[in-house]
């Protein structure tokens, strides 16, 4: 198809943005000194896609992503989830949009652990006061795999099976846009090809839109598009499914030129 063609193709499309940055600055301040941990990023996440993050580390990924989500304020610039423009909000509103449009999964999975992976799926319905019917809890675990553990803590949990655990917790309030910062950084091979398998068929199956940070090549190759940051800025993007070895290079040439 040559460019012209495609063009013509793409402005026909209906894309709807699950989120937009719009000249998105954050710099901190330490010892007198600014620091621009993010740039100037400017970019869209299409609804029902799914895009990897990648750069160097302190290359400003899980600042974009805590921006992104409404748990970071950026300093300049503006944030669109779901067509609502973050700074719009003041900080009740900002928490309702954490609480109800946005899904946030990390490396560390963050599960309660005197809770049952249940009663960890139900936090936030409890957090937002809203009654749920335990079938759905249960529905929510069949759905990352996890049917027959509901009752354990934890602690009795492999690693994936958290992470399965905390993606169900994550997807309960059906949220615009599932997060995730490094989901599959403590897991093994095998283990996090699960987990990915599993935030891919999110996106096939329910048109879940997932933006994921990751150093990964591989897990990257699990995704639609790879955003790539240095310094704070996108540098690079690699659009349509990408093999793993096309985004090492990337990688690996956005290295070479930071030397
Ligand atoms: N709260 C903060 N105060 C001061 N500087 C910060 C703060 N958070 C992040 N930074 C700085 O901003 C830059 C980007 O940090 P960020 O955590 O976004 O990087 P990253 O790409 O996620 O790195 P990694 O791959 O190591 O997780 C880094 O230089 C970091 O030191
Ligand atoms: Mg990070």
């Amino acid at each position: 198809m040559c460019s012209g063609e495609s063009g013509t193709w793409l402005e026909g499309m209906e894309s709807k943005q699950s989120v937009e940055l719009w000249s998105v600055r954050r710099t901190y301040r330490a010892a007198a000194r600014e620091m621009r941990a993010l740039d100037g990023v400017t970019t869209g996440f299409e609804a029902g896609t799914f895009t990897a993050v990648m750069g160097p580390s302190g290359s400003g990924k899980s600042t974009l992503l805590h921006c992104a989500a409404g748990l970071d304020r950026p300093t300049e610039g503006k944030v669109v989830i779901d067509g609502t423009d973050l700074g719009t909000l003041d900080e009740t509103g900002l928490t309702l949009l954490r609480r109800e449009r946005v899904g946030f999964v990390f490396q560390a999975f963050n599960l309660v652990s005197a809770l049952t992976a249940e009663q960890n799926v139900f936090l936030p319905l409890r957090l937002a006061g809203k009654p749920v019917a335990p079938e759905e809890i249960r529905t929510a675990l069949a759905e990352v795999g996890l049917a027959d553990r509901g009752g354990h803590r934890p602690s009795r949990l492999s690693g994936g099976e958290q992470q399965r655990v905390a993606i169900a917790r994550a997807l309960i309030t059906r949220p615009a846009v599932l997060f995730a910062d490094e989901p599959t950084g403590a897991l093994d091979t095998k283990t996090s090809r699960h987990v990915l398998r599993l935030l891919r068929d999110l996106v096939d199956r329910r048109r879940q839109t997932v933006i994921m940070v990751t150093h990964d090549p591989v897990a990257a190759s699990y995704a639609d598009r790879v955003l790539f940051l240095a310094d704070g800025r996108i540098v690079d993007e690699l659009v349509g499914r990408a093999g793993a070895e096309e985004v090492s290079a990337r990688m690996t040439s956005l290295e070479a030129r930071a030397c």
